[in-house]
């Protein structure tokens, strides 16, 4: 089944069904990958991330095991990212690898799934010019992947899965966790902003909720696991339950997470079109939600935040952003910013540095506008020269930095309380974790402390991460 963009863009009201038995692996299919290896390689967003853990645990539901090396496994994925030019031409950077490697072991299985399967332009790109890929499937395929595999072994061709519908809800894919002490949850898929730049709501489908009850079944398992945080993931997270019939949101679900003790709540991404007082005040209720909100601008200009869809003005975002530094104690805040949207001028992105003047972020993410096929921005005219849209995303980072480094410096001697999750990537001696905040910290510390969540001196601060010391109790 072949992607149409056509169909990925249509909205009906049909009820979305609830499937809890989509899942499921016949014991002729268990064996299929014994004694084979597999890898997943990740592209974009947290989303992504989780569901590359669903897949890790469907294939090893098939007999495959885990090969570290993408060069050497059996079976290699690429669970890709469609948000920007650039994530694309990277998948498609790794599909010429794909291509030697397969000359090298022809026996290999390579697949591509995720959002740029969803995208027909891209999975005609594959018919056409890089048949030597296996697999094709898409973000509403992932249960099917078992007979998805078991049609490439058996045809030997190229099987391409990927529907373009509004999507379901399936309750029973396996996951096999990246880490021992933290968890990604899904409480929401797809999206139904249509913010005129984004190609989300045509790859991940209609905005669908999980209800409540399996959520806290997931974080009341996961507690008796030993995890010590979860984070609540979803396109817009604000508009949770709104698509349910059930008469519960956002407010209740996380009040009802953070009761049932897990010791850190976190949740992305926030649209401030969605945030409520509710809201507000269950986060700065419970000390187990984290006081950490991502909220992204995307502009600062009334005017492009109207032609991208964005249903709130810069006056609407600073009103909410201030009541959050307010009603949070020490909320930590950090946005998106799209810089060279179709036509920005020099107006518009002083209105943008304005709002960073007057926010002073603890970080940001920031980006060129990239045009993205189906989308309403990619049709738009734009006279901006790309070298003037460079020279703003510069001048915006070095903003941006400056602000992220002075939040940091606050933090300087502090004690903290940090979650020990492995050692840390630049030092074997030291231990890294986050704190409350979402500021990533080397630790020294015995490696036995790790998965605890333990106070941490401030030593040394640098604009992307600080260096502490362990204070024993
Ligand atoms: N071009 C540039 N940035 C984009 N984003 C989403 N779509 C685009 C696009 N077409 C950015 C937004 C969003 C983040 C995940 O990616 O800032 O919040
Ligand atoms: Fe894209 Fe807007 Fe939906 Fe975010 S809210 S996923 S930017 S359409």
């Amino acid at each position: 089944m072949l992607p149409n963009l056509k169909e990925a863009q249509k909205r009906t009201k049909n009820k979305v069904k609830i499937i809890t038995d989509a899942y499921k692996v016949p014991e002729y299919l268990k064996k299929i990958g014994e004694g084979k290896t597999y890898h997943v390689k990740t592209y974009g967003c947290q989303m992504n991330e989780h569901d590359s853990e669903n897949i890790k645990a469907i294939l090893e539901d098939m007999g495959y095991s885990y090969e570290e090396e993408i060069e050497k496994a059996d079976l290699i994925l690429l669970n890709t990212c469609a948000i920007r030019e650039n994530a694309h031409n990277k998948v498609f950077g790794m599909i010429g690898r794909m291509k030697h490697l397969k000359e090298e072991r022809p026996d290999i299985i390579v697949g591509i799934c995720g959002c740029m399967a969803q995208e027909e332009s891209v999975t005609l790109e594959i018919m056409k010019k890089h048949k030597h890929l296996d697999i094709v499937f898409g973000t509403h395929n992932i249960y099917a992947l078992p007979f998805i595999l078991e049609n490439r072994i058996k045809s030997k061709q190229l099987q391409i899965e990927v529907e373009s519908k509004e999507g379901d809800v399936i309750e029973n894919i396996p996951v096999k966790r990246d880490s021992k002490y933290k968890a990604w949850i899904n409480i929401m898929y797809g999206c139904d902003k249509f913010c005129t730049y984004c190609i989300v709501p045509y790859t991940r489908g209609k905005q669908r909720s999980r209800k409540m009850e399996y959520i806290l079944e997931e974080v009341n398992d996961l507690i008796k696991k030993g995890y010590k945080e979860v984070t609540l993931l979803g396109q817009n997270v604000n508009a949770y339950g709104k698509d349910l019939e059930e008469d519960y949101g956002m407010s209740n679900l996380l009040e009802e997470v953070a009761k049932t003790g897990i010791e850190r709540v976190r949740f992305v991404t926030s649209h401030p079109w969605d945030f409520t007082d509710e809201m507000i005040d269950v986060i700065a209720k419970y000390d187990n939600i984290m006081p950490y909100i991502h909220l992204p601008l995307q502009s600062g200009s009334n005017r492009i935040l109207k032609l991208m869809g964005r249903r709130y003005t810069k006056e609407e975002y600073l009103t909410l952003y201030n009541k959050l530094k307010e009603k949070v104690k020490n909320c930590a805040i950090t946005t998106d910013i799209i810089v060279g949207f179709p036509n920005e001028t020099e107006e518009d992105f002083k209105e943008t540095l304005d709002v960073v003047n007057k926010c002073k972020y603890d970080g940001a993410f920031t980006f060129i506008f990239s045009p993205r096929i189906g989308t309403p921005a990619a049709r738009m005219e734009d006279l901006t020269k790309l070298e003037d849209k460079n020279n703003r995303l510069y001048e915006l980072n070095e903003l941006i930095n400056k602000y992220s480094n002075k939040a940091n410096q606050k933090y300087k001697d502090k004690v903290v309380k940090v979650l020990l999750e492995n050692t840390s990537e630049k030092d074997e001696n030291m231990l890294s974790g986050y704190t409350e905040t979402m500021k990533l910290v080397n630790v020294k510390a015995d490696k036995k402390y790790i998965g605890q969540i333990v106070d941490v001196k401030i030593t040394d601060v640098k604009t992307w991460s600080m260096d502490g010391i362990m204070v024993e109790k």
